[in-house]
């Protein structure tokens, strides 16, 4: 082979976070989650209480206008689709419109949503503070109807289902955020972790029971590295704070605390459902990466730091978050890990989806 030609195709498989052809193709993609994969159910239902999102510098580096994603750009379910060849994901809720394909596959996530039902958080007088009510058993639902439209006897759906790939999460960060930012203690909300869990494996056996072979469940994020939680929670206790990184230590192993019950449900399913193949996704450790040397992944402006906010250490300033008055985008996301103080930047999600689709951070791998 030529060698010019080699140094091409070296450095073009670099830079796309993958070349489609090495990889099993999918005919679809079906995934449920909350604004870390919403492209744009949320915007569809009303953005009620996040309506910045309708407008720039959300979505101002890729799509160069709103799309309803929390983010700059694409985000990790943006990455995974052009990987396998795939066409973003539509949002569900534009199936109102009448004009979206869906045979490549929907999008059931909506920012804000839960694990648990609302139920949960009114019984615990929280209920007022929920962005949304589409939890995860209400984007079950519309997989449901969806999918009647999508395949007729079982025997095709079937076979349309095996071939495809179902990404169930991130989800249950919410349950935690919900708690956490009206005073709940780290021991409280960690005995919402069971429940949460077991929302997460129980709707992913409803999506074997339907005909789902291949699932993708992913983990929480560090949360204690995030602009929100640490400007919520900073204290001049620096015993708090993990000195490799400051993150907050406590907050990151909460997050660890919910990955390793979340792997040992999936454990259990594997057992229940020995035909399907249910893979982690690590985001925790694929994002630890970046954190931990945030220069040699390219975020000279830091991790920690959001990129679009108001003021203060971390930039996150809830009177004037990303998007109000008072707030501004810095100049170049990419060097910036943290979008908006909550969300990441589709350098840093570019980054956990190249973990999981090249790297060691999807086990058994993608
Ligand atoms: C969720 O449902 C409750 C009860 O029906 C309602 O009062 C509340 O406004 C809904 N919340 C949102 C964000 O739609
Ligand atoms: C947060 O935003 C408010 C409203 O714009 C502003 O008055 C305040 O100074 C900001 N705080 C910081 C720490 O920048």
């Amino acid at each position: 082979m030529n060698y010019l030609v080699l140094l091409a195709t070296c450095y073009l498989s670099y830079f796309s976070v993958s070349s489609s052809s090495e990889l099993q193709k999918y005919e679809a993609i079906f995934n449920f989650g909350d604004s870390l994969s919403d492209t744009g159910n949320f915007l569809l239902s009303g953005a009620l209480a996040f309506p910045v999102i309708a407008k720039l510098p959300y979505g101002e580096t890729f799509f160069r206008h709103a799309t309803g994603r929390c983010s700059d750009g694409r985000l990790v379910i943006d990455f995974i689709a052009e990987a396998f060849g795939l066409p973003h994901l539509p949002p569900y809720l534009a199936v109102t419109k009448g004009s979206q394909n869906f045979q490549h596959g929907a999008n059931f996530a909506v920012a804000g949503a839960t694990a648990l039902d609302p139920d949960f958080f009114f019984k615990q007088n929280i209920g007022s503070i929920l962005w949304t009510n589409d939890s995860l058993s209400v984007q079950l639902d519309w997989f449901k109807k969806l999918k009647s439209s999508l395949c007729k006897t079982k025997q095709e759906c079937d076979s349309y289902l095996k071939k495809s790939l179902f990404v169930v999460g991130e989800i249950g960060g919410n349950d935690y955020n919900y708690a956490f930012f009206v005073g709940g203690k780290i021991n409280q909300v960690k005995a919402s972790v069971p429940l949460v869990v077991e929302a997460i494996t129980r709707a992913a056996s409803a999506l074997i029971e339907e005909g789902a072979v291949e699932l993708l469940v992913p983990g929480n994020l560090p949360i204690g590295c995030s602009a929100v939680y640490l400007t919520l929670f900073q204290t001049p206790n620096k015993a708090y704070y993990d000195p490799r990184n400051g993150c907050l230590k406590a907050f990151n192993s909460f997050s660890k605390y919910h990955n390793a019950q979340l792997q040992r449900g999936l454990d259990t399913l594997r057992v229940k459902y020995p035909h399907a193949r249910i893979i982690y996704a690590d985001y925790y450790g694929s994002a630890m990466r970046f954190i931990h040397a945030p220069d040699h992944h390219g975020f000279y402006s830091g991790t920690l730091t959001a990129c679009c906010g108001g003021g203060g250490p971390y930039n996150f300033n809830n009177s004037a978050r990303c998007g109000h008055t008072g707030s501004k985008a810095c100049k170049d996301p990419s060097a910036y890990a943290n979008w908006d103080g909550i969300h990441l930047t589709e350098a840093a999600y570019a980054h956990i989806a190249k973990g999981l689709i090249h790297g060691p951070f999807a086990s058994p791998p993608l």
